[in-house]
């Protein structure tokens, strides 16, 4: 029986979107002409095949990545003001529009790792003390991976945060104040699938805006990251019955091509009556 290399590996990868886009790459990378077919396929021809195309894809998006990191102004802007990655300049721009961090808050902070965030919100609500004529703030993070110490802030890592444990934890170090700031930056992990990653993030979205309902104080502030899909405006929605004021926003450094948004919730009310 004769398979063509196309649908051999369409039929290996089935729900990946990558299988004609690198078609012609694959096809290069074998030395095959486009004419080309392959018969009489046993499983480990096509298992090699498969780990071939997955190669090749880490391969063509790796050096993808390298370019856009090596061209980033705002890569190039975290190294020289040593932040830990480019994603502080997406609460750094956020903050400077709508100043949502001010000395003295407390701050929670979801899906901290590498810990940029949490660097910025220790300067804004002067975490570590330094401003000597300034309230002094708190800082917590949190994330699922481990992530060095960051200076002024209580971190939590290898920590879900949509356990229970963990938000217990959160509440007991804060010895039962309320914070001023919820923020998130959780991303699940990626898959080939848009839509499965929109419900996924969006699922995140929800444990905040309820864990929102038990941490915040009165005028409190929500601001979480999700990539733009269908699940949206139920969140917004939501959102809206207990915050004053939510918003769409895009900062400069998100990415314009990508569909990550934030959404900002504040004047927190609580469920209203
Ligand atoms: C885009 S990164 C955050 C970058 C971070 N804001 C910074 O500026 O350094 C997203 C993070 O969300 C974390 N994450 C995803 N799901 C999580 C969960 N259930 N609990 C805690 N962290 C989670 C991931 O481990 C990942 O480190």
């Amino acid at each position: 029986m004769a398979f063509s290399l196309t649908f051999l590996i369409k039929e290996d990868l089935c729900r990946s979107s990558i299988v004609l886009k690198y078609k012609s790459k694959f096809r290069s990378y074998l030395n095959l002409s486009s004419s080309s077919s392959i018969s009489s396929h046993t499983t480990s021809n096509r298992r090699s095949l498969t780990t071939s195309v997955y190669l090749l894809k880490d391969k063509v998006s790796s050096n993808i990545w390298l370019e856009r990191q090596r061209r980033d102004i705002f890569v190039k802007q975290a190294g020289a003001e040593n932040y830990r990655c480019r994603s502080a300049f997406k609460l750094k721009q956020i903050n400077e529009k709508f100043s949502i961090l001010c000395p003295g808050h407390i701050v929670i902070d979801c899906g901290s790792a590498p810990g940029s965030w949490c660097q910025v919100a220790v300067q804004e609500v002067n975490a570590t003390g330094e401003g000597i004529n300034k309230p002094k703030g708190t800082v917590i993070g949190v994330d699922l991976q481990y992530f060095s110490p960051v200076d002024g802030a209580t971190i939590l890592p290898q920590s879900d945060f949509t356990t229970e444990a963990t938000q217990t934890k959160i509440k007991d170090l804060l010895c039962h104040q309320k914070a001023d700031v919820l923020l998130s930056d959780m991303a699940p992990r990626a898959t080939g699938l848009r839509s499965h990653n929109h419900e996924a993030i969006i699922e995140l979205c929800f444990y905040v805006l309820r864990f929102s309902l038990v941490i915040l104080k009165p005028e409190g502030t929500m601001l979480c990251k999700l990539w733009m899909g269908g699940d949206q405006s139920r969140l917004e929605k939501a959102m809206q019955t207990v915050f004053q004021h939510v918003r769409v926003v895009k900062p400069e450094a998100s990415r314009e091509n990508s569909a990550e948004i934030f959404l900002l919730g504040r004047k927190f009310t609580g469920i209203k009556n």
